[in-house]
């Protein structure tokens, strides 16, 4: 296997002191890429997901565009529940569309926990193609959505403020939804397990709905099934848990062994740090909107951002995904600025 050239991200991972702070973007595949934008005129949506050749022109494109220290497979959250058996759609300027959602224990007859290496087989070989073409330049990021987040789009049917339908769900019909949780948790280990196979040096779990659930709820609705996950992956990939707006369960977040957590902008650099203590890689938490502003503001921003996280392992990231209107030069300025700074102690 090619050793990896710029192991920041791993190393940082891993715990170790780095030369400087690695930088990445979450969502930094497509969308405010022209490129990518391109590409997207002549290919739907799943197709450029499920040709590995495409995929991984999609995946690349921000490590040469941009410089970032770390590539992310090109492919969606939604994959697992499409290859458990369910139709998703992806509508142009809307997102995506479960026309036929789970209701109840019945539907879940419609479900299969797939053989992973069948259905989810191209995006294993788009991780394989990736893993060849990047020859080592910058280590590879696999992921998959958590069974909490999967579960709001496969019961909601689609995109929602509040995923209230998901949640009723999950409050009225409490078994029907964790033999649902455990199936999607089985479909993800083996998903997962099946991407660091393949190449992917750490993979990422989104829980982008996560901050929806009060701390309870989201012991028992997410945690718990994000806790087999990581387990799983134990000496097969390092692991980042990025759990949006579920900062209060940062601790036990950091007892489940992960390598590294994601924080959006809400919480401050130092509390996170007190509830995840002083071990795991904190991730974040730049506002994906702060990439709108002017770039002398950004530069200044991404310092002060750098200046709260120093003394503990720390990789530079947004707080979410990169949005879609923002201009390629702003990009660059957030990932220039990370590799130009050196900390100044005041
Ligand atoms: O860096 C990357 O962009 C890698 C690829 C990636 C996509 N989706 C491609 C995509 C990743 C990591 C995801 C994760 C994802 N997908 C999440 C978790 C992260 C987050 O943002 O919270 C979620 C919730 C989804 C579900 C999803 N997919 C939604 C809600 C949408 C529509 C709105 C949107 O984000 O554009 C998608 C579509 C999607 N997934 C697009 C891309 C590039 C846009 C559609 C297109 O380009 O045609």
């Amino acid at each position: 296997m090619t050793q990896v050239k710029n192991d920041l991200l791993l190393r940082t991972l891993r715990g170790e002191r780095t030369e400087r702070t690695p930088v990445w973007m979450m969502r930094q595949a497509g969308r405010y890429l022209p490129d990518y934008l391109k590409l997207k005129e002549k290919y739907s949506f799943f197709e450029r997901c499920q040709n590995p050749d495409l995929a991984s022109e999609i995946t690349i494109q921000p490590v040469e565009q941009v410089g970032v220290d770390a590539a992310i497979i090109f492919s969606d959250i939604l994959v697992v529940p499409q290859a458990m058996g369910m139709e998703v759609q992806m509508i142009e300027n809307k997102g995506p569309l479960l026309p036929d959602p789970i209701k109840q224990f019945s539907d879940l007859d419609k479900l299969v926990v797939p053989d992973v290496h069948e259905s989810l087989g191209y995006v294993f070989d788009a991780l394989k193609l990736t893993k060849q073409r990047l020859e080592g330049r910058v280590p590879l990021i696999g992921f998959a959505g958590a069974p909490w987040t999967l579960l709001c789009y496969m019961v909601q049917g689609k995109g929602s403020k509040t995923f209230d339908e998901a949640k009723a769900f999950c409050y009225t019909q409490p078994e029907t939804a964790h033999r649902l949780l455990q199936q999607i948790t089985d479909t993800t280990i083996a998903y997962l397990q099946g991407q660091a196979a393949a190449g992917a040096d750490v993979v990422q779990i989104f829980d982008s709905w996560g901050g929806l659930l009060g701390p309870e709820d989201f012991e028992n609705l997410s945690m718990r099934y994000i806790r087999q996950i990581v387990a799983a992956m134990k000496n097969k990939a390092l692991t980042i848990i990025f759990a949006k707006g579920a900062w209060h369960s940062l601790d036990s977040m950091a007892a489940t062994g992960a390598h590294g957590l994601g924080i959006d902008w809400c919480i401050r650099p130092g509390m996170a740090r007190q509830l995840a203590g002083p071990q795991c890689a904190l991730q974040g938490n730049f506002d994906p909107a702060k990439l709108l502003s002017p770039i002398p503001v950004i530069r200044k921003e991404v310092k002060s951002m750098l200046d709260a996280f120093s003394g503990y392992p720390h990789i530079a990231n947004l707080g979410h995904g990169i949005l879609p209107n923002v201009p390629v030069d702003h990009a660059r300025a957030f990932v220039e600025t990370v590799k130009n700074y050196q900390y100044e102690p005041a």
